[in-house]
C-alpha cells in the first residue's frame, strides 16, 4: 500500500508539472484529491490493515496528500496573482483623459444688484435689515398708517392668507419691525431688501411678485435735504458720477411729505430717447419724511425724532442699468440670458 501511495505521488506530481492553466488544475484537484479519487480509496481501505500498520500507512498517506497539495496551492498562487494583474492592466485608467466638465453656477442677476445696492449703503453706514414675506396686516398696513378700509389700500392689490395675514406688498412692514424692535433708540439706519407680492396681471413691466429694497433713517433732525442728498450719493454710484435726481412731490400714506424721484436717462444722458420715452427722466423710486403717525404708532416721539424713507424696485432698476425690455426674464431662468450677467 506503501508503495502504491509513493506512486499516486509521483504520478501526481508529473501530471501537475505539466498543468499550464485555471481549468486543468482544477481539474487535477478533483482527480487526485476529489471523494472519488485514489487517494480516498487508499484512505477507505485503511479498515483492512492491522493495527501497527495502519498509523505508518496513515502517515504516508498525508504526507502523499500534503504534497500534492502544496504543488496545487503553489499554482492556485501563481495563477491568482497572473489574474489580479493582467485585470488591474485592464483596468487601468486614462489619467490624461479630460474630465467632464461641470458647468459653474453664478448669481442671479436680480441678487448681484440687490449686492450693488447693499454695498453702497453699508458705505454709508446703513444696516441690512430682514422681515418675513408672510406678514400681518398690522405691519404690512395699519402700522404704516393704513387703517382698514383706507382706499389707498388699494395702491397695492394684495394676496391674503387670512383676514389678517398676507404676502407683503412691499418691504415697508420691516421698517416697522425694526422700529419697534430698536424701542426708541436712535440711530436707525436701515435697507431692507427682500421679495413682494402684487395682485398684477404680468407683463413686461409688472410682475406679481417682484424684489424691493427699502431704506429707513430716523435721528434727531432727519430733513427732506438729508433724504435728497443721501439718494444723490445713491445713484451715482450706482448708474455713474453724472447721474442728476429730481423729486416730484407724491403721496404715500406712510410718509409725509411724499417724493418720487427720477434720475437723468443713462442711457441717453438726458437728451430723450426710447429708453425715457423721450423725457430724460427715468422715474426709479417713492420716497419722503416718515409721517409722524408712523412713529408715534413705533414708539418714537415725532416732537423729537424725524426720519425719512425710501423704497425701490430692484428689477426696474437692473432693467434700467443693464437695458432689460421684459422683467419676465428674470424669472424664466434661460440661460442665454442669465449668462450675461456673470461677470457683473
Ligand atoms: N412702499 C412704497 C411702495 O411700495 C415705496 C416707498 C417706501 C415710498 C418708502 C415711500 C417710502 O410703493
Amino acid at each position: 500500500m506503501k508503495e502504491r501511495l509513493e506512486a499516486l505521488k509521483a504520478e501526481a506530481l508529473q501530471e501537475l508539472a505539466q498543468v499550464t492553466n485555471q481549468q486543468q488544475l482544477n481539474d487535477m484537484r478533483v482527480k487526485y484529491l476529489g471523494k472519488k479519487g485514489p487517494l480516498t480509496e487508499v484512505l477507505r481501505g485503511m479498515g483492512a490493515l492491522s493495527a501497527e500498520e495502519r498509523p505508518v500507512i496513515g502517515q504516508v498517506a498525508n504526507d502523499v496528500r500534503g504534497a500534492i497539495e502544496a504543488v496545487i496551492e503553489g499554482k492556485q498562487a501563481e495563477y491568482q496573482q497572473a489574474e489580479t494583474e493582467s485585470r488591474l492592466r485592464a483596468e487601468t485608467i486614462d489619467v490624461t483623459l479630460p474630465g467632464r466638465p461641470s458647468g459653474l453656477g453664478a448669481m442671479h442677476p436680480i441678487s448681484k444688484v440687490i449686492q450693488q445696492i447693499e454695498d453702497i449703503f453699508i458705505g454709508m453706514g446703513y444696516i441690512v435689515a430682514e422681515g418675513p414675506e408672510v406678514e400681518q396686516d398690522y405691519y404690512n398696513f395699519e402700522a404704516l398708517n393704513l387703517p382698514k378700509n383706507h382706499p389707498a389700500r388699494d395702491m397695492q392689490d394684495s394676496f391674503y392668507v387670512t383676514d389678517d395675514i398676507l404676502l407683503r406688498t412691499h418691504t415697508s412692514p420691516v421698517q416697522v419691525r425694526t422700529m419697534e424692535k430698536m424701542k426708541g433708540e436712535v440711530p436707525v439706519k436701515i435697507i431692507c431688501p427682500g421679495r413682494v407680492y402684487r395682485r398684477d396681471d404680468d407683463d413686461a413691466t409688472h410682475s406679481h411678485m417682484f424684489t424691493q429694497i427699502e431704506g429707513l433713517v430716523i435721528d434727531r433732525n432727519i430733513r427732506m435735504s438729508d433724504l435728497k442728498g443721501t439718494l444723490l450719493q445713491f445713484v451715482q454710484e450706482l448708474f455713474g458720477k453724472q447721474t442728476q435726481i429730481r423729486m416730484r412731490p407724491s403721496f404715500f400714506p406712510f410718509t409725509e411729505p411724499s417724493a418720487e424721484v427720477d434720475v437723468t436717462c443713462a442711457m441717453c444722458g438726458g437728451e430723450g430717447c426710447r429708453v425715457c420715452k423721450q423725457t430724460g427722466w427715468l422715474e426709479i423710486l417713492g420716497s419722503g419724511m416718515v409721517h409722524p403717525r408712523v412713529l408715534e404708532m413705533a414708539g418714537y416721539d415725532p416732537e423729537e425724532y424725524s426720519g425719512f424713507a425710501f423704497g425701490m424696485g430692484v428689477e426696474r432698476i437692473a432693467m434700467l442699468k443693464y437695458d432689460v425690455e421684459d422683467i419676465r426674464h428674470f424669472y424664466t431662468n434661460d440661460l442665454r440670458f442669465l449668462k450675461q450677467f456673470v461677470h457683473l
